[in-house]
């Protein structure tokens, strides 16, 4: 019998990709998502690219902090485990916005847990974020490191991961994987999935690509001062097709042992400045990315990258991918969709 698996915030960047694998590798596969960050059209492309695998995939469009919409699924199907990527993730928001962050993100996971919980489904893959290592003292970040966060998206992050912590030690019937992403990159290599973020983006390979298709005229570079190799800031960037791997490595964990609650890191362990990466989306592209100089901006560290030992020892997982690579499916997602999944011009 296939497994039957939640996946909330399936209609996301990551969720999208990451719902593809389940489906291309037998699993049942359930998605809920409000559509507050993605569109519908993702689901639709996801159906195709399954091809025969892709009635496997049943979408509802419920927001998590709907009870009611929850316990009613949960009586009608018998999920084998949950993985949780449902949330709100705009930093700069998250501080105009705390009450929106906390009750998305903490009301909308407590509801899920309690509703899991009831239905004896207690196994749980949770998207956490490097951002919970704050500035890292030292670099790569392990696990072990002591845990910071510098806004409420953050600390959203922070808190969850301590509730699972406590549910575990409250109850040992719970499998929970808490997921540490480190940056997120890249698109399906068909072209026909990516990131679509709404409004201006604040993440740098959004920000890189839409410049590279014409929608915004230059990239603002921020800060050149940093003691980095060429004075910008160096991160961990990840394939999002790896991350959606190192996602069917988690669910396999949960079934083939009897793991509690653990966390793992999944990046590439490389570091990339913001230099380096507008290097190798040129050479991608083709495209010059015009470049604005400008101050560091609030709240961002220097060096992030990731220890990656405990994932590829416990998980048997590791990222396959390269920035060139990387690069490669961020050019062909955006050229062919340069305005994502709502545009005119898109290749549905
Ligand atoms: P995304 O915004 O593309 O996907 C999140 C999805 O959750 C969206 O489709 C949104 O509509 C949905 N959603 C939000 N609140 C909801 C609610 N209350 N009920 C139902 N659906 C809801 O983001 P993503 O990049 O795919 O990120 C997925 C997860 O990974 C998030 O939890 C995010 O915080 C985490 N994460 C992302 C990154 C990154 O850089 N992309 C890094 C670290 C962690
Ligand atoms: N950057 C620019 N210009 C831009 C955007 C970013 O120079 O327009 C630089 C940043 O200063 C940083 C690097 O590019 O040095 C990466 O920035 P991102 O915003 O893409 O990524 P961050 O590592 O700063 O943060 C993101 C999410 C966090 C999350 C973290 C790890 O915003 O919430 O990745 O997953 F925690």
């Amino acid at each position: 019998m296939e497994k039957k698996i939640l996946v909330t915030g399936g209609a996301g960047y990551i969720g999208s990709h990451t719902v593809l694998q389940l489906l291309l590798g037998g699993f049942k596969v359930t998605v809920i998502d409000n559509l507050d960050n993605s569109s519908e059209v993702a689901i639709k492309r996801v159906v195709e690219l399954a091809g025969d695998f892709g009635s496997n995939l049943v979408f509802h469009q419920i927001d998590l902090r709907d009870k009611p919409a929850l316990e009613k699924l949960f009586a009608s199907t018998n999920f084998d485990a949950v993985i949780h990527f449902a949330g709100l993730k705009a930093v700069g928001e998250s501080v105009q916005k705390p009450l929106l962050y906390y009750n998305n993100n903490i009301i909308g996971t407590i509801t899920l847990l309690e509703v899991m919980g009831a239905y004896g489904c207690k196994k749980l893959v949770f998207s956490s974020s490097a951002t919970v290592y704050g500035w890292p003292k030292e670099v790569p970040c392990t696990e072990e490191f002591p845990l910071a966060a510098t806004n409420p998206y953050g600390r959203t992050k922070l808190f969850i991961e301590e509730i699972c912590r406590d549910i575990y030690r409250s109850d040992s019937e719970w499998q929970i994987i808490l997921l540490r992403y480190f940056n997120p990159v890249g698109a399906h290599p068909s072209g026909y999935m990516g990131e679509d973020p709404r409004g201006i983006p604040n993440n740098l390979m959004p920000f890189i690509q839409q410049v590279a298709v014409g929608r915004r005229p230059a990239l603002t570079v921020f800060g050149k001062d940093y003691n980095t190799k060429d004075g910008t800031g160096v991160r961990d960037y990840i394939h999002v097709v790896d991350l959606s791997d190192g996602h069917s490595a988690a669910l396999q964990k949960l079934f083939d042992s009897n793991i509690g609650c653990e966390v793992y890191n999944l990046g590439t362990g490389k570091g990339t400045s913001v230099l380096e990466m507008v290097d190798a989306f040129e050479k991608a592209s083709g495209k010059k990315i015009p470049l604005i100089m400008a101050g560091r901006r609030p709240g961002d560290a220097e060096i992030v990258f990731a220890s990656t030992e405990k994932a590829e020892r416990d998980l048997n997982w590791k990222a396959k991918y390269g920035i060139a690579e990387m690069c490669r499916d961020q050019w062909n997602w955006a050229s062919k969709n340069p305005y994502g999944y709502e545009s005119p011009d898109s290749s549905n």
